[in-house]
């Protein structure tokens, strides 16, 4: 097993660290960033069902789910075809209504989530087009869908999902600049930049990966906390719920994750000194707003720990504790961003003496409901 682990304590740091490598793997021979050129033959193949498409519906379950609602960010913007981002087990149960025209979208890192499973033969019972976003070759989600892309993600062993969340952002992001190059719903010098700047990415996450010694150190400062609130906005939100998920499974710290504006309406009243509260603000979309948000928690005694882009000076200048990740287009922050906050909880999880790779009561594929 410590062969396996090449050489770090646990799989889920080696997952990790492997994140720049896969993200390649996972665009490689789809992205031609240099010729212009998005391809994955199940997109191809099917790309007039996508066209037609009047809806996207992503169901999927734990941090597949987060993937799913970055996407929703990305594939609106892209390609401008509404999407709704669903729990696979709510979405199975409440009689939902699924059009015959509607692409449904099931991500699953490891294919053989039973709720998954079930919207996905739901879907296709309603005459849906159903396309997979899998990890694992062959699996029972795999076989199940009408197409799909897989992740090159390689073997996941960490039950606390990383390397999966980020391949699965590469492929849907992949997939929404495919739609774009049909609909024609970007100019051709977005589209040109985005194909570019995406095949940029896994240098940008190695950069991100240099974050591991200050967040080990923020880490010592935050161990004992009982509760942390995680906050983003737009493309980040997801990142906030993604980053507070990793937190609660492997380190057992109640952690949420809000979407910042919505602080105002209910967590704003947990902020005292003893509530760390990690902010993610990219020079991006909102940063103005979030830069508000950091001035409301500093006024009322939190501390702030801020995900920020490099050479950023007004968060700085308010935070208790500044991580800098590289610059990049915001669709594509959520790559970045995300980083710093699976090597916080990981090093949160091993301060605590916390099995990381194994928490209690939870498993890596959830085959019954
Ligand atoms: C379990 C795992 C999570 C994962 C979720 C969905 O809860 O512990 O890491 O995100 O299942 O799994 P899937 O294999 O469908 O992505």
């Amino acid at each position: 097993e410590q062969i396996e682990k090449g050489g770090y304590d646990h799989f889920m740091m080696k997952e990790i660290y492997e994140q720049p490598s896969v993200i390649k793997d996972t665009y490689r021979g789809r992205l031609l960033a240099n010729i212009g050129i998005v391809q994955m033959s199940g997109v191809e193949d099917n790309l007039e069902k996508f066209l037609n498409a009047k809806r996207i519906l992503v169901v999927a379950c734990g941090t597949s789910w987060h993937a799913g609602l970055v996407a929703e960010y990305i594939i609106e913007e892209f390609s401008r075809i509404p999407v709704e981002v669903e729990y696979a087990s709510e979405f199975r149960y409440r009689n939902p209504i699924i059009n015959k025209d509607d692409v449904v979208i099931a991500i699953s890192q490891s294919g053989e989530t039973a709720d998954t499973l079930a919207a996905i033969k739901l879907a296709k019972e309603n005459g849906a087009f159903v396309f997979g976003v899998c990890n694992v070759v062959g699996s029972s989600i795999s076989r199940e869908t009408h197409a799909g892309a897989y992740t090159h993600a390689g073997p996941e062993i960490g039950v606390a999902s990383t390397k999966a969340f980020t391949t699965q952002i590469t492929i849907l992001t992949l997939l929404a600049l495919r739609l774009a190059k049909a609909k024609g719903t970007l100019s051709n010098s977005d589209y040109q930049r985005y194909l570019l700047e995406l095949e940029l990415i896994p240098e940008k996450v190695e950069e991100a990966l240099l974050t591991n010694d200050i967040a080990k150190k923020i880490a010592e400062i935050y161990k004992d906390a009982s509760n942390c609130l995680y906050l983003g906005r737009g493309y980040n939100f997801p990142v906030a719920l993604e980053g507070a998920l990793k937190l609660k499974e492997i380190s057992y710290i109640h952690a949420e994750g809000y979407p910042a504006a919505e602080m105002k309406h209910g967590p704003i009243a947990l902020i005292d000194e003893s509530m760390p509260v990690i902010v993610i603000a990219p020079n991006k979309g909102h940063y103005d707003k979030v830069v508000s948000n950091i001035q409301e928690i500093k006024s009322r005694s939190g501390k702030i720990i801020a995900v920020v882009t490099k050479g950023d000076t007004q968060v700085k200048a308010l935070a208790d504790h500044v991580i800098e990740i590289p610059e990049t287009n915001e669709p594509f922050t959520p790559l970045l961003t995300t980083i710093p906050l699976q090597l916080l909880s990981y090093h949160i999880a091993v301060l605590r003496g916390c099995n990381v790779d194994q928490p209690r009561n939870l498993a890596k594929s959830v085959t019954v409901e």
